[in-house]
């Protein structure tokens, strides 16, 4: 099976009222250890790569790798994400190595650490859409930045993360804007801040809903019901994860993430697609910790990748069941870019597929094409 837009399998996902884990990748461990949990739960993926990752693989190598996966994985449709891109050219060059759908980050600026304002991002959003749906691929915006409304900042991950202080109003998403941003952008998802943020230390104690809005994310399903909503920052930070990490000499402090429950909640609210990364890289670092203090006479890293590689896949078996993409493989629609081109030059995917005419060209700061790729 070939790799597919994200587009169809979050309409599939709404209409049959699940949801989908988006889990970040860097090797190919972690591929193999996603691969193996969709075969085991018959669950569709979204792997994704933030710009780090890109980096830090080399976008030959992920590409090939990801070939590997839907050539070795044919029963499984994966959809190839770039994750937070800061610009439209980290967008654009992500399309042009085989990714089928992309995220432009515009809530932002391209330095991906000064939030932005809102017609920058209407700008640079529909942008990429412009282009990104000529090629069938589908885009993912976000409206309203990642922070904590404990302490109103954003944890950075891989340097990119709001800086400074945050207001409420940059700390949650709005409602009537979220309208207004699909409308004039014509994304096919939404990503909405209501307290998470990315990392481990999400929340000081197991959050309650002055820290962890999930009304603002029904306030904004009722709104645009027709809108996939993304939920990022959706790590659970597991205590039985920390706790393996800390006793194998670790030290991560007292923290907590967002319960599974609420996530569930925000699928029976529009949520589609669940960003987690870091629950995994507790999984693996913890494995790691234990094979090293196990057997320190050991050298071989197979011994310690293997260990990781299926501590991975236990998370994310997990999380694939909780979410409801378990058993969902073999239903969903297998469609191929070149097909999506079509269907979105033909007005198939409605009005949220095409960015209103009335909409202004970017010029403003940063955003053009001169910005940096990755
Ligand atoms: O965006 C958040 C993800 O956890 C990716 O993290 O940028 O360190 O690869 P990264
Ligand atoms: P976590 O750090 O909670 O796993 O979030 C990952 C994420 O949102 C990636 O975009
Ligand atoms: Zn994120």
């Amino acid at each position: 099976m070939s790799l597919i837009p994200l587009r169809p399998l979050l309409d599939h996902a709404a209409q049959n009222g699940y949801g989908v884990c988006a889990l970040n990748v860097n090797d190919m461990e972690q591929i193999q250890a996603i691969m193996e949990a969709a075969r085991a739960t018959q669950s569709p993926v979204i792997i994704q790569a933030s710009r780090g990752a890109r980096k830090f693989t080399n976008d030959l190598f992920l590409k090939h790798l990801m070939l590997a996966a839907s050539e070795l994985y044919p029963e499984i449709p994966i959809v190839m994400h770039q994750d937070h891109g800061n610009s439209p050219d980290t967008c654009i060059s992500a399309i042009r190595m085989g990714f089928t759908s992309v995220m432009m980050d515009g809530s932002l600026e391209d330095d991906a650490k000064t939030p932005s304002g809102y017609d920058y991002n209407v700008a640079v959003t529909r942008e990429v859409v412009n282009v990104a749906h000529r090629f069938g691929v589908s885009v993912e915006g976000e409206l309203g930045c990642l922070g904590s409304l404990e302490h109103g900042t954003g944890e950075k991950e891989d340097g990119h993360g709001a800086e400074g202080k945050l207001t409420l109003d940059q700390l949650l998403t709005d409602p009537d804007q979220a309208v207004d941003f699909v409308k004039r952008t014509g994304i096919d998802a939404l990503a909405v801040a209501m307290g998470t943020s990315h990392g481990a230390y999400k929340f000081s104690r197991k959050p309650t809903g002055d820290v962890l809005a999930m009304t603002r994310i029904e306030e904004i399903h009722k709104k645009i019901p027709n809108c996939h909503l993304v939920m990022h920052g959706s790590s659970s930070v597991p205590q039985d994860l920390v706790g393996i990490i800390n006793k194998y000499g670790g030290k991560i402090k007292e923290t907590y993430g967002v319960p599974v429950e609420e996530i569930q909640r925000g699928i029976r609210a529009g949520v589609r697609k669940i960003n987690v990364d870091t629950d995994n890289r507790l999984a693996i670092t913890g494995a790691i910790r234990k094979a090293f203090s196990d057997k320190p006479e050991e050298f071989d890293p197979r011994y310690y990748l293997a260990p990781a590689r299926a501590a991975m896949q236990k998370v994310c078996e997990e999380r694939m069941r909780q979410f409801g993409q378990a058993g969902q493989a073999p239903k969903v629609p297998v469609v191929t870019t070149d097909q999506m081109a079509k269907d979105y030059a033909a007005g198939k995917f409605g009005e949220n597929a095409r960015p209103d005419a009335s909409a202004k060209a970017h010029v403003g700061k940063g955003g053009g094409v001169s910005a940096m790729a990755h």
